[in-house]
């Protein structure tokens, strides 16, 4: 999968992809990242990727010129399943978004700053808006890297249990069960009988039970 992630703030995205999971994936090859700079397609000498907004009021609108030649540039080498748009505005991002992202070959990601992008973009050449959720960051840089996370390690082989991913909190609509390690009594602090019991379907039950019980106390929205 490749994934061009495009931006005014490239070194935003530097930390995320080298570290951990993220970065192991990208040494493995099942996954290919590249940070574009939006400002190599700013126009005229000021390397300009902003304007006033027509009709007046606070805050410029990123233009259309830089990023239709960003991504006309790009579709010159790939073809794209998906062209995302991070804005506080779009779909609010799911695991099942990510699941479906996971399996595309290749997709934009693009940051938004300032007042956003120019409507006709929205219209003409996005293909999915995104929200990580409802508050507003200063820019689409910190949503794009925590989708990028949430999409990556669903790519098989990026795990290394590869059924982990598939236990997670939201993959059934469930919350995750309580885990514990050793010891098994830190100062009278006791981890259940039931998972030392080594009886493997009575703590699935146990954990299926813990699961439901988390899920209608915190998350009954989910159920
Ligand atoms: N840009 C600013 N805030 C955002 C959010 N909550 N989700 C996605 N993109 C954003």
């Amino acid at each position: 999968m490749t994934i061009d992630i495009i931006t005014v703030h490239p070194p935003l995205l530097e930390s995320p992809f080298s570290h951990s999971i993220l970065k192991r994936a990208v040494e493995k090859k099942l996954v290919e990242v590249n940070v574009i700079d939006l400002r190599d397609y700013g126009i005229d000498r000021h390397k300009q990727v902003d304007d006033y907004a027509f009709g007046g009021g606070a805050g410029m609108v990123m233009m259309i010129e830089p990023i239709m030649n960003c991504i006309n540039d790009l579709k010159a080498k790939r073809r794209y399943d998906e062209i995302i748009y991070m804005t506080p505005d779009g779909e609010t991002l799911k695991q099942k978004h990510c699941n479906h992202f996971s399996t595309l070959e290749n997709i934009i990601v693009l940051c938004g700053h300032y007042k956003g992008i120019d409507e006709r973009l929205r219209e003409h050449v996005i293909t999915k808006e995104i929200s990580i959720g409802d508050y507003v960051l200063s820019g689409g840089e910190l949503p794009a890297a925590v989708m990028c996370d949430a999409i990556i390690r669903l790519i098989p082989g990026v795990l290394g249990d590869e059924t982990s991913a598939l236990t997670d909190s939201f993959q059934d609509n469930l919350l995750s069960p309580p885990v514990y390690t050793r010891p098994a009594d830190y100062n009278g602090w006791k981890v259940p009988d039931i998972l030392l019991s080594g009886h493997a379907k009575n703590i699935e039950e146990w954990r299926h039970q813990q699961s439901l019980e988390r899920t209608k106390l915190r998350r009954p929205d989910l159920l």
